[in-house]
């Protein structure tokens, strides 16, 4: 595992950068003619990534859309048209825009009552769609998951206090979180740690103490949701603004050049 905490120069540099991140999942895949499982976020920090992209096209990129399957790390319990909705969110900034084609669109059905048999219709489409993983149980791998993190720590849908947490033989899981008030379909650790590729974007300074509690040299090892996203055998890049790197000081330099790693934190 190799995880890298880039500063950026500020929030549009964050986004381009996890743009680039997802561009670069799709060339590889490209390059080896093989399909690109991409895990999408959701809350507040997917809309500047989105536009990004979309840009991108628009401007003539010369990017493999084409051999994406998106999917998602969370969603919440709601119909896949209602304003919270992180599928709606994507399919009214980047799917609809770029033409995507619902054969490559796999969204969480977490709308359905039946909670459980849902979660696990969702990681029965993974295993049948994703390569499998060597670890133990073997779980579903994604090319590239996109996570944000929450001012409480959480990440996808896996909140402090929450039963999820300790899922160690599930790759999707479907609970309730009394912090969000609703239910919400969540991949578990296992199955975020399986991917190739994690990408962290979190800006603002609301962020700025849950990030220097989770980055900086005071960290408390699992104290938060977030800090058990460990790729097993795969990269994890936080790319961070100066707002919410504020909190961590000396240890950040602030680069002029766009973003250069301050930090691999391996192990
Ligand atoms: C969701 C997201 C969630 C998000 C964090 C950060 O469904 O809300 O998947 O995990 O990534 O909550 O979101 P904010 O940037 O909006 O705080």
């Amino acid at each position: 595992m190799t995880v890298r905490v880039r500063m950026l120069p500020d929030a549009a540099a964050v986004a381009s950068a996890a743009a680039d991140r997802i561009v670069a999942a799709l060339e590889a895949a490209r390059a080896g003619s093989r399909r690109c499982a991409v895990a999408l976020s959701g809350g507040s920090g997917p809309p500047p990534v989105y536009r990004e992209l979309v840009r991108r096209a628009r401007a003539g990129a010369s990017i493999p859309w084409a051999v994406a399957d998106w999917y998602w790390g969370d969603e919440r319990a709601v119909p896949p048209d209602h304003p919270d909705s992180n599928y709606r969110l994507a399919r009214e900034h980047l799917l609809a825009p770029l033409g995507i084609p619902e054969a490559n669109v796999f969204r969480m059905p977490a709308e359905r009552g039946d909670h459980d048999t849902a979660a696990r219709a969702y990681e029965a489409l993974l295993r049948e769609r994703l390569s499998a993983s060597a670890s133990e149980p073997s779980m579903p791998v994604f090319d590239l998951v996109w996570l944000g993190m929450g001012p409480d720590g959480h990440t996808a849908s896996l909140f402090p206090g929450t039963a999820a947490l300790a899922v160690r033989d599930r790759a999707v899981v479907m609970h309730h979180v009394p912090a969000a008030g609703m239910h919400r379909m969540t991949l578990t650790f296992p199955v975020l740690n399986a991917a190739r590729e994690v990408i962290l974007p979190v800006t603002g300074e609301a962020k700025a103490e849950r990030i220097r509690e989770v980055l900086g040299p005071e960290a408390v090892p699992g104290r938060y949701p977030v800090q058990n996203i460990r790729p097993l055998h795969g990269a994890l890049e936080w790319l961070l603004d100066p707002a919410a790197a504020s909190g961590l000081g000396a240890t950040v330099e602030r680069r002029s050049n766009g973003g250069s790693p301050v930090g691999n934190m391996g192990g």
